[in-house]
């Protein structure tokens, strides 16, 4: 038999989606014994009508009463397969259902009320499942009976929804006529629908597909706790895609510490089965051959095949608060097990979700119903995925307190991370020369090398790169600084101070700097170079070269810089002329290992560069190895 497949029915709250539950139920056989009798009697003794909805009304309260069962869930099969209803009675839960996971819908079921045709909220819907990915979709014209199951009135929502769905992209497999109330095109055909040709609701179901299963996708591992039972350390979480073996390398995103499963456990205790494999849907808890820093939050994969890691990326985001959200506010980003604050730092373009239409381009705030290409800025690097590749990490909700206000997906990383190796044209030939590392150094005296300052602005980069450079040339070295301001004003004209921007302007600089080092240079590189992923991947390159490559962290505090203030930008920037400057609005990561720290608000000039120098001397010696350093291998 076919894995189950996820359903989630969406629809205005009186289009029948409760009776609609109720009948599948019924049809399917699904209700304990006696279920319908009981409820049929209690409704008598009340007078009432007996309803189809109070049959989902029941099996709810049961659930409730049954704690181990995940309330959210109902499930029920047919000959072909089982199916799981995502309930979503409204917007609140279908989004938290959404992030935790739960609601990976395989399949979805849109419901119109047929005497009230596409409404507003019909497009909301359609627009939201679009933007959740979810591919599998009939249209269920609800409440046939009360058009006198007319085929004309049918087929104007038909065209209508079509129409609206098509350039969202969202192209139902079906759209089906029924009526939940009267049981008509449930389960079989009906003699009043005789003039529709198509399937049945459940025939429909059983029509869908069962995507390739998540198991097959790379692997996520998403870590919910951590816990220590004597001396070992758990590592509590759920494979949300692929598959998680004993003896499996993982890197830990977004910090990419790398280890190894050793074993998995229960409670501490080594599984009596002793499981060597767990795969997608499954909560397990697994040692680690290395002990490493890992938290929750943290997601793992097999390397290769990681996440993005990053401090900004592009995202659809849908508002559904009555409060809009604005431009650079701080609230609560939550993808996965990842809680952290985040920003809107670009509304780029607004599109109300029912009409399509653009209203609006750079806007300052986002209303309710609206939906939005926006540029999200997590105060520290989250990982993710393009929720086309793989949706789970790709999905993610906004909170204000405790409120949801609106959720997302995220469609690529809002700057090109710089990865080794990625060149556009297939047709190049790196032609190599003959004159080696070794020949250039005897020719010098001296080897080429790189010194990567790095450090905020006014912490005394420049300075220092300065009396470096005349130091090296009095001994006899051949040196150069590349320093931030200069190439701005020209290799780097161009670029302004985003996050993307910056990424480019270390990119250019660390290629030029590697073929200055290359040429038998020793550079000195003086760029805030904010991001510590940025500066690892100039070590790699550097590293992969053969080329000595040292990071020099000139470490001043931010009130520090802020009070020497050389260029008066910092007082700009406080009073809103400068934005997104380097330790006020614009991210700053303090190298974790450099080669060498200098706190140059508290120790002299002539020390600070004392040490500079020595290393800059040792690294460059044409009898010592090159100093290459422990780099963080991109993956
Ligand atoms: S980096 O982030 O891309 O490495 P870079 O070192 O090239 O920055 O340039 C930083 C210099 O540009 C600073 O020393 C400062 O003089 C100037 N500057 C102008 N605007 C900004 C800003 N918003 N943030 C940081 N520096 C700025």
């Amino acid at each position: 038999m076919p894995p189950r497949l996820k359903i989630v029915i969406v629809g205005h709250v009186d289009h029948g989606k409760s009776t609609l539950i109720g009948r599948l139920f019924h049809d399917t056989n699904s209700l304990p014994d006696g279920k319908v009798a009981a409820i049929q009697a209690a409704c008598a003794a009340e007078g009432m009508d007996f309803e189809y909805a109070f049959l989902l009304d029941a099996l709810l309260e049961e659930q409730e009463q049954n704690i181990t069962i995940d309330t959210t869930q109902i499930q029920f099969r047919t000959a072909r397969r089982g199916y799981v209803i995502i309930d979503a009675p409204g917007h609140k839960e279908f989004l938290k259902n959404m992030v935790t996971g739960a609601a990976n819908a395989d399949a979805a079921l849109l419901l119109i009320d047929a005497r009230e045709g596409v409404q507003e909220q019909s497009k909301r819907h359609g627009y939201l499942l679009s933007l959740l990915g979810i591919r599998q979709v009939a249209v269920i014209v609800n409440k046939m009976d009360l058009v006198d199951y007319s085929a004309a009135v049918f087929q104007r929502i038909v065209d209508e929804y079509r129409a609206f769905l098509k350039p969202i992209g969202v192209t139902p497999l079906h759209f089906i006529p029924a009526s939940a109330r009267h049981g008509k095109n449930i389960a079989a055909a009906s003699a009043e629908l005789a003039w529709f040709d198509g399937p049945s609701i459940l025939q429909a179901l059983d029509n869908f597909t069962t995507p390739g299963t998540r198991a097959e996708l790379p692997l996520r591992f998403v870590l919910q706790d951590l816990y220590r039972f004597d001396e070992r350390r758990l590592l509590a979480g759920r494979i949300e895609t692929g598959r998680l073996n004993v003896g499996d390398e993982l890197v830990f995103w977004p910090d990419r510490k790398r280890s190894r499963v050793k074993s998995f456990e229960t409670w501490g205790r080594q599984q009596p089965a002793v499981k060597t494999s767990a795969s997608a849907g499954e909560s397990v808890a697994i040692t680690l051959t290395e002990q490493i820093f890992v938290e929750r939050g943290q997601v793992a994969s097999h390397p290769g095949a990681g996440l993005a890691e990053g401090r900004e990326f592009h995202a659809s985001l849908f508002w559904l608060d009555p409060a809009p959200i604005y431009l650079n506010q701080p609230y609560t980003l939550k993808l996965g097990t990842q809680a952290v604050e985040a920003r809107i730092v670009k509304i780029e373009r607004v599109i109300d979700s029912a009409t399509l239409t653009v209203t609006g381009v750079n806007r300052d705030r986002v209303e309710r119903d609206e939906v939005a290409e926006v540029i999200i800025r997590p105060r520290k690097p989250v990982a993710f995925d393009n929720a086309d590749h793989i949706t789970v990490t790709g999905r993610f909700i906004f909170q204000q307190g405790a409120r949801i206000g609106g959720g997302g997906i995220i469609h690529s990383a809002a700057y090109a991370p710089l990865l080794a190796g990625e060149v556009k044209s297939a047709d190049l030939e790196w032609s190599g020369g003959e004159v080696t590392h070794e020949l250039r150094a005897q020719h010098h005296g001296h080897r080429g090398a790189v010194l990567w300052l790095t450090g905020l602005s006014g912490s005394g980069k420049s300075t220092l790169a300065v009396a470096l450079e005349k130091s090296l040339l009095q001994r006899g070295r051949a040196a150069y600084i590349l320093d931030g301001d200069n190439i701005r004003y020209g290799l780097c004209a161009d670029l302004d101070f985003s996050l993307a921007d910056r990424a480019e302007n270390i990119r250019r600089v660390g290629e030029v700097a590697k073929l200055m080092a290359d040429a038998g240079l020793i550079v000195i590189s003086a760029l805030i170079s904010p991001l510590q992923a940025e500066r690892d991947h100039i070590r790699q390159q550097c590293h992969n070269e053969g080329l000595p490559f040292a990071e020099i962290y000139i470490n001043a505090p931010l009130a520090v810089c802020e009070q020497r203030d050389p260029k008066n930008l910092y007082r700009k920037a406080r009073a809103g002329h400068l934005k997104d400057f380097t330790g006020l609005d614009s991210p700053y990561d303090p190298p974790p290992a450099p080669e060498l720290e200098l706190p140059t608000d508290r120790e002299p000039k002539e020390t600070s560069l004392a040490k500079l120098l020595d290393l800059a001397l040792t690294i460059s010696a044409s009898d010592t190895p090159p100093l290459t350093g422990p780099f963080t291998p991109v993956i």
